[in-house]
């Protein structure tokens, strides 16, 4: 289980100058970056896909983390990994053969973590935690930016750390909707490691509001960060 970090959404940013908003995001200490991938089928909005990701690759040295919202994600885990991927999560709802998938990951040699949405119940993780690195917990309803946090989602966090703990586990918990200042330091306390943030970093001043975000972490009862 890694410290806690800031995983920086790149689909709130401004992609008119991509590669300057990433930069200055991780100048100010964010050692992530989260990429969306969406199909308009599994989710209802289109993101972007290899050509984007190949691009920006060239220019950050950071651990890039592919979230796929898209359907049968078994099609496409080789073609992302190219495009030089460090973590590929795909969602349980995605897919009939998840344990094909999360194989399909490891067996490029990266980091392989599932996603749940909000209304899944943790048990469809059941026969498949022992292989994954990370387990993302949706806290919005995935496709969108922007979206409130669901509170509900607290329970959730806490059940899946203790789960991890009983079973003497090591992935990370990751939390992805809804994260800024007012979240934050109740996920961590929950159990969560890695806070996703897109809105809260892209729609103010970058720089400010990633220190502010790992400051505020910080001050959390279980912070782990450096
Ligand atoms: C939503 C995406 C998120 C999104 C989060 O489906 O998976 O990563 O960018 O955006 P915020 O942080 O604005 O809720
Ligand atoms: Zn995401």
């Amino acid at each position: 289980m890694r410290k806690n970090m800031i995983a920086v959404s790149i689909l709130s940013a401004n992609f008119c100058h991509l590669q300057q908003d990433i930069t200055e995001a991780v100048a100010a200490g964010s050692k992530q970056i989260h990429i969306d991938v969406m199909d308009g089928i599994f989710v209802p909005s289109i993101s972007f896909g290899m050509p984007v990701i190949r691009s920006i690759r060239k220019t950050v040295q950071c651990c890039f983390d592919i979230h796929l919202m898209i359907e049968q994600p078994e099609r496409y885990i080789d073609a992302i990994a190219d495009c030089g991927a460090d973590l590929i999560t795909v969602h349980a709802e995605s897919t009939k053969h998840l344990h094909r998938v999360i194989q399909q990951i490891k067996a490029r040699n990266l980091k392989a973590g599932i996603a749940v949405n909000p209304a899944t119940p943790l048990e469809v993780l059941d026969y498949v935690l022992e292989d994954v690195d990370l387990v993302l917990l949706m806290t919005v309803n995935p496709g969108f930016g922007g979206q409130k946090f669901i509170p509900q989602m607290i329970d959730k966090i806490r059940m899946l750390r203790d789960k991890r703990n009983q079973l003497n586990l090591a992935f990370d918990i990751e939390v992805d909707g809804g994260i800024n200042e007012n979240t934050i330091c109740e996920v961590i306390d929950a159990g969560a490691n890695i806070c996703v943030a897109g809105s809260a970093i892209f729609d103010r001043d970058i720089s400010k509001s990633v220190k502010k975000l790992f400051a505020i972490m910080n001050d959390s009862k279980n912070s782990t960060s450096v």
